[in-house]
């Protein structure tokens, strides 16, 4: 279990459920884990969680360029160098017809995923080591229109238009970029959407996801991360600019 012996991984949304599950992954691969989330109160808990003094928390917020520096520094000081970022910090936004969509809803869900994935890489890649990783989390919605998410899918699908950016200007050093497209998974965050979605289909949001999967159901963390595994490590060493779909089938 050294898929990713002493690298150091930076990882965003540290606190929240999918970013938990890939730290717990990476943790029992070898890695060592600087997390960073908004929740505070969370994080802590979360590096408890792992339990590991290769673990170091800070609090940040993504979307503030002097964060994102902090987190970076962090690495930095804590082990010395920066091997893989996860890029998975979200927020999902609401669900309306687009004449009723808020401007600043829209504003608040894209700043979170593109400018905060953005302003993180940018701050990250001149002080990553060569040969590194970097993983993008968008979604099955990254790559699909549904009626009303406008703030959300439309941040997925731009996070894909970074990330093909970034994987042909960092080929030369050997910094591999791709985006990892998880269908819905068995969690709180997607929970909220479902809540959402019943109002507005007026039926049960979870059994109509389970209906348009052809799997038949939602995926565990543990699925995710180990596919966010496969980007981080040498397994994937000649993966780049490419969407890893892990959406039990929803996209084909
Ligand atoms: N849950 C799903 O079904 C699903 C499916 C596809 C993609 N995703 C994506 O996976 C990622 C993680 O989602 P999750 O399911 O673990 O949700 P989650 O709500 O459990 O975790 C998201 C975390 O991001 C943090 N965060 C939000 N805004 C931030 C900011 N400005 N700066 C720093 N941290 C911030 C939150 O505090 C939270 O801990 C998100 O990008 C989400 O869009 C989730």
């Amino acid at each position: 279990m050294n898929a990713l012996q002493d690298k150091v991984c930076l990882i965003t949304g540290g606190a929240g459920s999918l970013g938990r599950a890939i730290a717990k992954l990476f943790a029992g691969e070898g890695a060592k884990l600087v997390l960073s989330d908004l929740d505070e109160s969370a994080l802590a808990t979360a590096r408890d969680e792992i339990g590991s003094e290769r673990t170091v928390a800070v609090a940040g917020d993504v979307t503030r360029a002097q964060d994102a520096e902090r987190m970076v520094d962090t690495a930095l000081a804590a082990f010395g160098r920066l091997d893989v970022v996860v890029s998975n910090a979200g927020n999902f936004g609401t669900v309306a017809p687009i004449g009723e969509y808020p401007e600043e809803v829209f504003d608040a869900v894209y700043r979170v995923h593109v400018k905060g994935a953005f302003l993180l890489i940018r701050a990250a890649v001149p002080k990553m080591a060569d040969g590194g990783s970097i993983v993008i989390m968008s979604s099955v919605a990254g790559t699909r229109g549904d009626p009303g998410v406008y703030g959300y899918i439309t941040a997925k699908h731009a996070q894909v238009g970074l990330m093909r950016c970034l994987a042909k200007e960092l080929a030369p050093r050997r910094i591999r970029v791709n985006t990892l497209h998880p269908g819905p998974v068995a969690n709180s965050f997607q929970g909220a959407v479902e809540a959402d979605l019943s109002g507005v289909i007026g039926r049960d949001g979870t059994e109509f996801f389970n209906e348009i999967i052809p799997l038949g159901r939602h995926a565990e963390p543990g699925e995710i991360a180990r596919s966010a595994l496969y980007l981080a490590s040498d397994q994937s060493s000649f993966t780049t600019g490419t969407m890893l779909m892990v959406d039990g089938g929803m996209s084909a």
